[in-house]
């Protein structure tokens, strides 16, 4: 029998903090779970939201997120379940299906709408936010949707890896970006499954459980909770011990831009004055 030959950590990484989400809507009346609050986005740099949806309710998602505007950053969708329409300014139209990506640069600005295609069913994903360098911040707006079969997998035993963005196992990723070198991984582990992911000691890094429970160097992370992992000077990655239900879990990490960073809204900029700039484009239409 041919195993894949894992990477061995010498030292990984503990766990530094868990956090509870915060549950809230956005949009019109969509309910969610930010799970990235903005009071943690220099910790966490440059990844700067969260958010985490599912329900069975059409009451919850069916409002969708009608026409609003982006400038500064990258929204990243990642459906589980459920389907979304996405329209955006530059003309770009998409729909988002279960296990696809919706990999959007704002750059300089774009207004969009993401509304559910279904009045009944389950809706359920995350849409992260990652931010630009400020020397990217007002490039030109970019879309790309990325459908289930175009994500690459990567395969241990026991474990199976939705390569987003980055690499695992040596398998390249749907996404790879310059500057902040996102790695966005979603596993899906069976009872006691092991996996060890090599990770720059001074990437900032998360893992999020969304269904069974993890443990983390003696950590145990239960569903809905993300754990911040500490950035040990030396350590050279992360090992994940699914527990005795298996574990889903996305695993998140980046270079940081150590920038600052300005937010109002949907706009992230590094100054007050681009702020207002952009708030002024938008009034004046000239986002889209
Ligand atoms: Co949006």
């Amino acid at each position: 029998m041919l195993l894949m030959d894992t990477p061995t950590l010498h030292h990984p990484r503990p766990v530094e903090r868990l956090i509870a989400g915060q549950p809230t809507s956005d949009g019109a009346g969509v309910k969610l779970v930010r799970v990235l609050t903005q009071n943690l986005q220099r910790r966490l740099d440059p990844f700067l939201m969260l958010d985490n949806f599912g329900t069975e309710n059409p009451g919850d998602y069916i409002g969708g997120f009608p026409d609003h505007p982006h400038r500064g950053f990258e929204t990243i969708t990642y459906m589980l379940a459920g389907r979304m329409r996405h329209r955006d300014s530059a003309g770009n139209e998409g729909l988002l299906e279960p296990g696809g990506v919706q990999w959007m640069t704002a750059g300089r600005g774009v207004i969009h709408s993401e509304m559910p295609e279904q009045a009944e069913g389950r809706m359920a994903g995350f849409q992260l936010w990652l931010n630009l360098p400020a020397r990217d911040k007002m490039q030109p707006p970019a879309y790309r949707d990325i459908p289930s079969a175009q994500i690459p997998q990567a395969q241990a035993p026991g474990v199976r890896v939705h390569v987003i963005a980055g690499q695992a196992l040596g398998v390249a990723g749907a996404m790879q970006r310059p500057v902040t070198e996102p790695l966005y991984l979603d596993f899906v582990l069976e009872a006691g499954a092991h996996f060890e992911q090599p990770l720059p000691a001074n990437h900032n890094a998360f893992v999020y459980v969304y269904e069974g429970t993890l443990d983390i160097a003696g950590t145990t992370v239960p569903m809905q909770r993300m754990a911040i992992l500490a950035n040990t000077p030396g350590a050279d990655g992360v090992a994940l011990q699914a527990g005795p239900a298996g574990a889903r879990a996305i695993l998140v990490a980046g270079a940081p831009l150590n920038e600052p960073i300005a937010q109002y809204g949907p706009f992230v900029m590094n100054t007050n004055e681009e702020i207002f700039q952009a708030v002024e484009d938008f009034r004046r239409g000239a986002l889209a």
